[in-house]
């Protein structure tokens, strides 16, 4: 058993509250990735579970024993960083089965731990070369290998793959995700990148200014977020935002985003939104691939209107294209074959079946 749970955990350094009170259930197996702009206590909360820094309140659990007070080399955890310095002297066997070394495992059980781990993450004809002899991606690896042989209760990522070129970090993250899937060792994983939150995670901790904005799976995440916050930092490009109000018209609830532009809302949106208030500043929060061209079968909810494009970026298998809304910019994705052209009008639709409300207030999504 190996779940992690974090029960009001806070780290206070001096002034600075870098964890503000945090409630995270961790189960057995499962890989959660906390995912959050720089500085929002992501590393610090990381660290804590690690030990290598004191909660400042709070309890923190691994295997349903609380660890405190637990040193770090007590806590059957393993770590990987994104500086995962190897010992350069040391050949890729005894780089990853250094720890295990310390710990004066018998021989045999050492080498079948690190053939294992070697096969696993495919360096295993790299087991004889120095550091300097390989890759990032396979230094990388070898930096994996070395928590795999310790099979510990739970890996701990700090944003592992940050030093990667892009490319790299793509397999990489593919890599993880099979590891995973053959160890099922709990994880807790933090990156800033959404993309690779959304990628590994089982369930994502989206963190906000030392507080958890929201927890989900991916997908819960990206067609249902809680808070302005979390709607705009999961998905790429991301939700726009387009100031609104709700309105009465010929019986129906509409939603007014300019002088021009009344949607009659469909009937399971008009339903949940009846009762806010007509007064209340709105903003309309809509992904860019819910704003395309029109289409000839266009189905209900899916609305009409003209768009003066401002900028077109042709992506291939799709074109961003780039206008605004009363002056608040908007993207959405049409297809190559849509006509779409810097400075021109085109026919645009947009499905409201598919919006979010948000109170511009609060922040919160309605
Ligand atoms: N040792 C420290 N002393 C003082 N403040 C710190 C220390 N470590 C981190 N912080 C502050 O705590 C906050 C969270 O940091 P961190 O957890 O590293 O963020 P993240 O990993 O999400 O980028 C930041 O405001 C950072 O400046
Ligand atoms: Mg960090």
């Amino acid at each position: 058993m190996a779940e992690v749970n974090l029960r009001k955990v806070v780290k206070r350094y001096d002034d600075v509250e870098a964890v503000r009170g945090i409630d995270l259930d961790i189960a057995d197996h499962e890989f959660v990735v906390l995912v959050g702009p720089s500085g929002c206590g992501k590393s610090t909360t990381l660290r804590m579970i690690a030990g290598l820094e004191d909660i400042s309140d709070g309890d923190i659990s691994i295997g349903g024993d609380v660890v405190n007070d637990v040193p770090p080399k007590d806590r059957d955890i393993a770590m990987v960083f994104q500086n995962y310095a190897l010992y350069p002297h040391m050949t890729v066997a005894e780089n990853m089965s250094f720890g295990l070394r310390l710990k004066h495992y018998p021989k045999a059980e050492i080498k079948s731990r690190v053939a294992e781990a070697a096969r696993m993450l495919d360096i295993a004809d790299l087991v004889d070369r120095k550091p300097k002899q390989l890759s990032g991606g396979q230094r990388q690896r070898v930096a994996m290998g070395r928590a795999i042989v310790r099979n510990p209760k739970v890996f701990l990522f700090d944003e592992p793959l940050s030093n990667l070129d892009a490319k790299l970090r793509v397999q990489m993250r593919i890599e993880i995700k099979k590891v995973h899937q053959k160890v099922r060792t709990t994880t807790v994983y933090v990156t800033h990148d959404q993309v690779e939150a959304m990628t590994l995670a089982d369930r994502v901790v989206v963190m906000n200014k030392g507080r958890i904005e929201q927890i989900g799976t991916p997908n819960e995440l990206y067609h249902n977020p809680a808070t302005r916050f979390v709607a705009g930092f999961i998905g790429s490009p991301a939700m726009n935002f387009v100031p609104c109000r709700l309105e009465e018209a010929e019986g129906r609830l509409h939603l007014r985003l300019t002088d021009r532009i009344s949607f009659p809302l469909p009937p399971a949106r008009a339903a949940r939104y009846q009762s806010v208030s007509r007064n209340e500043p709105l903003q309309l929060g809509i992904r860019p691939e819910h704003i395309t061209e029109t289409k000839p079968h266009a189905e209900p909810g899916i609305e009409p209107f003209e768009a003066l494009l401002e900028v077109t970026e042709p992506m291939g298998m799709e074109t961003l294209v780039y206008f605004t809304l009363n002056e608040t910019p908007v993207c959405g994705r049409v297809s190559p074959n849509a006509g779409a052209r810097d400075g021109s009008p085109l026919r645009m639709a947009m499905d409201l079946n598919n919006m979010h409300l948000l109170n511009e207030t609060t922040g919160l999504v309605i």
